[in-house]
């Protein structure tokens, strides 16, 4: 039994329980959804549900093709258990099409392919709104060696080569998504979720957002979009 314990730390879309083993932890899905570092907040009715079941599914689809990550199983609806890992500061985020903040920084057209897909560096920090950085500001912040930047950079395109054709199975669409990953026993492996709220998806039938945008940009049918990418990744 994955007895919980105390409550160690409470983000935006989880909380994170001691578990039996020290060196594991339960993560807990919330349905509170946060967007633009949450000044907008609001519910998704059964995110926690959706999101847990499909970082499950997908968790387990990239350990199987190898990469490590701190996924062990799910306990039940909103609980997953996990390795217990110290998370790098770093938002890691891969864009296969422009889209987002990189078609308003750069002034580019959303939708236009981007190959070979590239790969963002953001810092973790709230109170600095996880500003965009490169490998030099990392360092300079001892956040991260060159080192452990380019196997950042290297498990980042690995996972999307995974992701990328699953999702093109579904007729998704996979324009972008943000990882996170941690270290455990000196080993980088990957961490937090790979879900609606961390991924953009555009059905590649009607040019949909199928994703948390549609909460961030009030496009109506959230719950509908988050129980459709439940149905395709896990149905
Ligand atoms: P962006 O275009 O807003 O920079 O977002 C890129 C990707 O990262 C997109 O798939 C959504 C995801 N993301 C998060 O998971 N958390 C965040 O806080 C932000 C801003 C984006
Ligand atoms: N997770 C981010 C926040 O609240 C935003 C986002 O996903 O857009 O602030």
């Amino acid at each position: 039994m994955d007895a919980m314990g105390s409550m160690l730390y409470e983000g935006k879309a989880k909380k994170i329980f001691a578990a039996a083993r020290p060196d594991q932890v339960v993560h807990y899905f919330k349905d509170d959804a946060t967007a633009f570092n949450a000044e907008k907040r609001g519910t998704i009715v059964d995110k926690g549900v959706v999101n847990n079941r499909v970082s499950e599914r997908l968790f387990t689809l990239i350990e199987e093709k190898g990469i490590p990550t701190h996924f062990l199983k799910r306990l039940s609806d909103r609980e997953m258990l996990t390795k217990k890992v110290a998370i790098v500061p770093v938002e890691v985020v891969v864009r296969n099409l422009v889209a987002g903040s990189l078609a308003k920084r750069l002034g580019l057209r959303v939708g236009d392919a981007i190959e070979p897909a590239i790969v963002e560096f953001y810092y973790k920090n709230d109170a600095l709104g996880d500003p965009l950085v490169n490998d030099d500001h990392l360092r300079l912040m001892n956040v991260a060696t060159p080192g452990v930047l380019r196997e950042l950079r290297e498990l980042a395109h690995k996972v999307n080569a995974v992701l990328k054709p699953f999702f093109d199975e579904r007729k998704m669409q996979l324009v972008d998504f943000k990882l996170e990953f941690g270290l455990f026993h000196n080993k980088l492996i990957l961490a937090d979720e790979i879900s609606p709220d961390t991924c953009r998806f555009w059905d590649m039938e009607t040019g949909e957002s199928m994703d948390k945008d549609r909460f961030r940009k009030d496009m109506g049918k959230i719950e509908e979009a988050y129980q459709e990418v439940l149905k395709r990744v896990c149905g």
